[in-house]
């Protein structure tokens, strides 16, 4: 779709959810679900990054995930090996700068390898930025950044909005959109600090059939909403 008349957001961010629901309704294993889910990802940050839009985040694994079964962890671990090693020379190819957020603690040595990788072929790209959460919890990135902050003697004083931002695991501009697949309404510890001013979007389509046509959908009603940061255009009103 033409996004020429469509307001473009500087950063998106999406709660990637209900790969497990969506392999069920069609009598698959939640495995199958969370192999499509990566397939779709790899096509949605293409077709996102390629509209303007300067920044995608994505919610892969949440610390909390670990207390998934020892099968379901395992897998969704193996598949972020094989489709990190299987599809880096894709996200080069296309120019995506691909970066990781999250605790490094308790990830496999060879999932840490495979992000690793991924992320050093892709760091000089200029075609956007892939920030795949990783690990990842809300309320650890904050407390991370201040033991960060302490560690390094940063006086206190000297701590601003600007600042804090440096010492979270990437320094990323702001949300502008957050979306949950799935028909889920809550952000589930997700990037708190950078979703002060999102506007949010729920869509009831499962992570694996959100696709080229659902993401325009959640464009165009971007494109209606009025982003005010707390001031009022009295002139309007
Ligand atoms: C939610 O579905 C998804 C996850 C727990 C994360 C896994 C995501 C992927 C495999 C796709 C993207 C991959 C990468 C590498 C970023 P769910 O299991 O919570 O679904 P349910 O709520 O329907 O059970």
């Amino acid at each position: 779709m033409d996004y020429s008349s469509l307001k473009i957001p500087n950063h998106v961010a999406i709660i990637l959810d209900g790969n497990g629901r969506w392999a069920k309704e069609k009598g698959m294993s939640r495995s199958k679900g969370h192999e499509e889910g990566f397939n779709n990802l790899k096509k949605l940050s293409k077709y996102i990054l390629s509209k303007g839009i300067k920044v995608f985040s994505v919610y892969a694994f949440s610390t909390e995930n670990f207390n998934r079964s020892t099968e379901e962890v395992d897998f969704l671990m193996n598949l972020f090996v094989k489709g990190f090693k299987k599809e880096k020379n894709y996200f080069n190819k296309e120019n995506i700068k691909v970066v990781f957020s999250g605790r490094r603690e308790n990830l496999r040595k060879d999932v840490l390898e495979s992000m690793d990788e991924l992320a050093n072929l892709t760091k000089n790209n200029t075609g956007g930025i892939l920030n795949i959460c990783l690990n990842y919890g809300g309320h650890f990135e904050i407390i991370d950044a201040c033991r960060k902050m302490i560690k390094e003697n940063i006086n206190p004083e000297d701590i601003d909005e600007e600042l804090f931002n440096k010492y979270l695991y990437q320094d990323l501009p702001p949300i502008d959109y957050l979306i949950r697949t799935s028909g889920e309404i809550r952000v589930s510890n997700f990037m708190l600090w950078q979703m002060s001013y999102a506007e949010f979007y729920f869509p009831n389509t499962y992570f694996p059939d959100f696709n080229e046509e659902e993401f325009d959908k959640a464009i165009i009603e971007y494109t209606k909403r009025d982003r005010r940061f707390g001031k009022i255009d009295y002139d309007k009103k």
